[in-house]
């Protein structure tokens, strides 16, 4: 039985445990507040759900998601999520999470930083540019038409083939946008990020999108 870890339990921990419970998987969710403050949330998942420590669910996960306010990604556990599947849905918001310099200025990308925390784990960007409620209501069988798409990025083939696994199981297609580095295609206020697309619209998306100039 696979068990997948959650380092963020809010908006989209929460939507992705569901989905993770309805396809048969177990989930160990964690928080920055301790886990009695998820116990209205494991109740609801039932009994293949419980709560920890972020430590705990990264070491528990066999596939683990990172869901958290970018400005927090240090905090990651490093150790126990060495050699680990880890899904990275997160975006940079500088009013919430202040201003990252490198992201300002365009060297890199939100899932090459969380990479470059984890350099043992195979960081895989997905689920960043769905709104949190769709997550639940807009997936639909493999081979429906106008099935909608999502994005994934990584460096590591196997691992973007297991997440284009569960993407197929939680009711999406899969769009790969390529390594990491090409994560920006799909960053906030990108084409793509945030409407119902396609695999072959949301493609169109990637292609034309223009990286804001460095400064
Ligand atoms: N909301 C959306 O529709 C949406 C869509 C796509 C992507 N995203 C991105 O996905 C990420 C999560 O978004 P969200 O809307 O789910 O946020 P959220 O509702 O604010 O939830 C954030 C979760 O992260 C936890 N957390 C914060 N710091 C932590 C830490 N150091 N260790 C462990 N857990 C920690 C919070 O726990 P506490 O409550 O205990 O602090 C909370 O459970 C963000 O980067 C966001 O930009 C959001």
């Amino acid at each position: 039985m696979t068990t997948i870890g959650f380092i963020g339990a809010g908006k989209i921990g929460s939507q992705l445990a569901r989905l993770s419970i309805q396809n048969g998987y177990h989930v160990v969710l964690s928080n920055s507040r301790g886990p009695e403050t998820l116990a209205a949330l494991v109740q609801e998942l039932g009994p293949q759900a419980r709560a920890a420590t972020a430590r705990e669910a990264a070491r528990a996960g066999d596939i683990v998601v990172v869901t958290v306010p970018l400005k927090n990604y240090r905090s990651v556990p490093v150790e126990p999520l060495a050699g680990k599947v880890v899904i990275d849905t997160n975006n940079y918001y500088p009013q919430r999470d202040g201003h990252i310099a490198a992201l300002d200025d365009e060297s890199t990308t939100t899932a090459e930083l969380l990479q470059e925390h984890l350099p043992l784990s195979k960081v895989v960007k997905a689920f960043n540019h769905i709104y949190a409620a769709e997550l639940t209501t807009h997936g639909q069988p493999a081979g429906t038409k106008h099935r909608r798409a999502l994005v994934i990025a990584g460096d590591d083939p196997e691992a973007k083939k297991t997440v284009e696994k569960l993407l197929d199981q939680f009711g999406f297609d899969t769009v790969d946008a390529g390594p990491l580095a090409e994560g920006w295609r799909i960053h906030r206020d990108t084409l793509g990020y945030g409407p119902r697309r396609t695999a072959e619209e949301l493609r169109r998306d990637l292609a034309a999108a223009q990286r804001p100039p460095r400064p």
